[in-house]
């Protein structure tokens, strides 16, 4: 039986978040939440990425409510970052009593969320569940699998991350395709970047005249070589093409470590927040990255992508020729790939993978009738 949302008094969520991504991909469905009288949500940020322009200036231009709570982890070791978060994350489970437990994406946090929950037997609710890699070696994949294998209730954004999750054997009846949260992101906030940002602006760039890129990921970071492959070729490429490049501080600390620099053609700036991304994107030739989250938004945006990696669990852009995958091993092949990133050819009408913006609805209307039964 389908319940409606008003058949059920006070369904109450815990949510945890903690790094940059999730409070993107969170404002969706809290922002909702916020408009249910009969909905409460606690919010926990695990304080996994703490930095302004990494945490609260999201949640300011995302208008989402501030956490409940900031447990503070910040940067540690994997088992000791996540092994801080499941014990203080249990400790406020066990006060709040929730419903459910909503965690997001492949981060030490979603980890520490699904962990503590499901220990004390309250359901957990997985957003983005059934991406694959299948490289075991990047620890967001150790997050998802495990994540998905403790949630009760598994929400995937394409039919192949339904597929994954059917061959690892997760109960059908848990599993729902309701599209990406993302994209429910992105489409409301294109206008408002358009309107709000002056990134373009203040660093002087005129529109389709430059590459935007991203890198952060560990594989690409923490191995000298593949980010002195990085840095070379971004290096490189910027002796032919404008590049902006919103640096993470993981990167630049590590480049920092490896004694790596970029040369000095590259616009290196800061992070910067969510309406000046999405502006930097929108007007950018082409980007390059290693992120999850900027391979589906330059598809979303209309832009071509480069994606820095082995692998991505997003395979769909790739079949479609929206993004190319580039291991990053040759600096001289990342150059070359960097200044000739193209638009694919295909006809006007993009076929829609990511659901239709209402993923976010989907998610609220699933969680308020699945507690119900
Ligand atoms: C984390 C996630 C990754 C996600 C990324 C999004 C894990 C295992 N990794 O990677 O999946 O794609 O977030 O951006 O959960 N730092 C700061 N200030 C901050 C945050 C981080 O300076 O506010 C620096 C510190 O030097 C820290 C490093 O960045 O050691 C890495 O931070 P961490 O949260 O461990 O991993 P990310 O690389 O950010
Ligand atoms: N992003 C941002 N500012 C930046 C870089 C990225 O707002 O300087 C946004 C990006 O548009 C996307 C999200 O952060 O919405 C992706 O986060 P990240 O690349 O850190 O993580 P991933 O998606 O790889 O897990």
């Amino acid at each position: 039986m389908k319940l409606t949302s008003e058949k059920i008094k006070n369904l109450s969520i815990v949510t945890v978040v903690g790094a940059r991504p999730q409070f993107v991909k969170a404002s969706a469905v809290s922002r909702l939440i916020d408009s249910k009288p009969n909905v409460d949500e606690f919010i926990i940020h695990t304080g996994q990425h703490y930095d302004h322009n990494m945490s609260g200036l999201f949640f300011e231009e995302l208008g989402i409510r501030k956490p409940d709570v900031n447990l503070g982890i910040e940067s540690k070791r994997h088992g000791d970052q996540t092994g801080r978060m499941l014990s203080a994350i249990e400790c406020h489970l066990i006060d709040q009593k929730p419903d459910w437990v909503l965690v997001y994406g492949d981060t030490n946090s979603t980890l520490a969320g699904a962990l503590a929950a499901s220990k004390l037997n309250i359901p957990v609710a997985h957003v983005e569940a059934g991406l694959r890699s299948f490289n075991r070696k990047m620890p967001e994949e150790v997050n998802r699998v495990v994540t998905d294998h403790l949630s009760d209730l598994m929400f995937a954004p394409t039919i192949a991350a339904v597929e994954n999750l059917r061959r690892e054997g997760r109960a059908m009846e848990h599993v729902i395709n309701v599209g990406d949260v993302m994209y429910d992101v992105a489409l409301r906030v294109a206008g408002k970047a358009a309107h709000q940002s002056d990134i373009l602006t203040l660093n002087n760039l005129r529109r389709g005249t430059y590459v935007l890129g991203t890198v952060h990921r560990a594989e690409n970071t923490d191995d000298r070589s593949r980010l002195e492959a990085i840095v070379n070729g971004v290096s490189k490429a910027a002796e032919h093409v404008e590049i902006v490049l919103p640096l993470h501080p993981r990167t630049r600390e590590r480049m920092r470590q490896h004694g790596l620099s970029l040369s000095s053609n590259v616009r290196i700036i800061d992070p910067v927040g969510y309406l000046d991304m999405t502006s930097l994107l929108i007007s950018a030739s082409s980007v390059f990255t290693d992120s999850g989250g900027v391979q589906k938004e330059a598809y979303f945006h209309g832009v071509p992508c480069l994606t820095l990696r082995d692998e991505t669990e997003w395979g769909e852009l790739v079949s479609l020729g929206w993004n190319t995958l580039l291991p990053p091993v040759h600096e001289d092949e990342i150059a070359e790939a960097i200044g000739s990133i193209k638009r694919p050819q295909m006809s006007d009408s993009k076929p829609l993978v990511y659901g239709n913006g209402n993923t976010s609805s989907l998610i609220l209307e699933h969680l308020m009738t699945m507690a119900a039964r």
